[in-house]
């Protein structure tokens, strides 16, 4: 197999990648995926068959790679599918839905309201008992309850947009659903405490193209949806260990060179220092510098996407211009916040966050 090969050197202009998604991977990880395309087994894992034992095995290691990543315990079955998170909002709808049609849904920005959309689209009747939307999603809700009687509660971990994260899994009885797309693999989770978790591989899982999903078994074939095509019913897929159609052949196989690295350089747990170090060090300069301030509450500030203004508006084209200047891409805000939003998954190295506190410092130096 081509898990052993010396990967090639490949000379690449020193950028710092703030970019939401997709995002950086590490650069050992990207060297050995572009070998990969060259010769995998004599073929280019973009032409072997997904049916060959070669990518078999792939898809085998990297399901016991997610296992082991997030200390996933039995009876929990790991999926890679296509559509993005985007095809998981339904597909989590369809398979969760039983007796009462209802579900329970956190609303904590845009991704929350397209998950809210599309179980409304296949006929659950949504109760969004808590939301953030008042105050443009600059915080996690607290001070809610859960109604009884709800097939599922959904929630969405971390709110890419907005730059705000949980800190806390929701407390319910109800089987536990979430979007995980942006804060997967950043920091230790206990996933006995959820029913589904979904993520699109492309922040700190993989290239786009994979969706994983991690299902508790009992879930699987329980749903009472007279609406369900074959391909968004996840008992299909667990069937065929993620081989019913073509999997995502080159996404799964970097996920599972990612998922390598990852282990190989602490785990979930020492990735989860880095991102706290990285933040922090990010965080402390918007706090301390007067020319800026964060755009979340303070206690539901995200790791993986800092938000953040220019208190004076009048000067972003200058500010604009010093972060171009020193190479870093991708710090633009979303429409709906506006300002800037560092987005800091897994790969981005604190080296990278430093020239960012460095360039906003030196801002703040030339303008007295
Ligand atoms: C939290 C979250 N959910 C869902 C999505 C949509 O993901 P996809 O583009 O894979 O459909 C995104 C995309 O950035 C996201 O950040």
């Amino acid at each position: 197999m081509a898990a052993n090969r010396q990967p090639f050197l490949y000379p690449r202009i020193m950028t710092h990648n703030f970019g939401a998604g997709p995002c950086i991977l590490p650069q050992e990880v990207f060297k050995e995926a572009a070998d990969a395309v060259v010769n995998f087994n004599d073929l280019s894992i973009l032409e072997i068959s997904h049916r060959s034992s070669d990518f078999v095995e792939v898809m085998s290691e990297a399901r016991d790679l997610v296992k082991k990543a997030l200390g996933v315990p039995e009876g929990y079955t790991i999926l890679f599918l296509q559509g993005g998170a985007s095809l998981g909002f339904t597909i989590a709808a369809l398979n969760m839905m039983r007796s009462t049609k209802r579900a329970g849904y956190i609303n904590t920005g845009t991704w929350a309201k397209g998950a809210i959309a599309e179980a409304s689209a296949v006929g659950i009747e949504t109760d969004v008992f808590a939301s953030s939307e008042d105050r443009n999603f600059c915080y996690i809700p607290k001070d809610y309850s859960i109604p009884n009687d709800l097939d599922f509660v959904h929630y969405t971990s971390n709110n890419t947009i907005f730059g705000t994260q949980f800190k806390n899994t929701p407390n319910t009885s109800a089987p536990l659903v979430c979007d995980m797309s942006s804060d997967i693999f950043a920091h230790k989770i206990d996933v006995s405490k959820f029913d589904l978790i979904y993520a699109g591989a492309q922040k700190n899982l993989g290239p786009a193209g994979a969706t994983l999903f991690i299902v508790k078994d009992e879930v699987l074939g329980k749903s009472t949806s007279e609406f369900m095509p074959k391909y968004l019913n996840l008992a299909n897929h667990a069937a065929k260990d993620s081989m019913m159609n073509t999997p995502p052949v080159f996404s799964v196989y970097t996920s599972m060179l990612n998922l390598r690295h990852l282990i190989k350089n602490g785990g979930v747990e020492a990735a989860e220092k880095r991102n706290f170090d990285k933040a922090n060090m990010l965080y402390n300069e918007i706090d301390s510098n007067p020319l800026f301030k964060g755009a979340a509450d303070l206690s539901d500030r995200s790791t993986m996407n800092v938000t953040f203004l220019l208190n004076d508006e009048t000067l972003k084209t200058e500010f604009d211009q010093m972060w171009n200047d020193a190479r870093i891409i991708g710090l633009r805000g979303h429409r709906s916040v506006g300002g800037y939003r560092a987005s800091m998954y897994n790969a981005l190295t604190i080296d990278s966050v430093k020239v960012l506190t460095e360039v906003m410092n030196e801002f703040t130096r030339k303008k007295g």
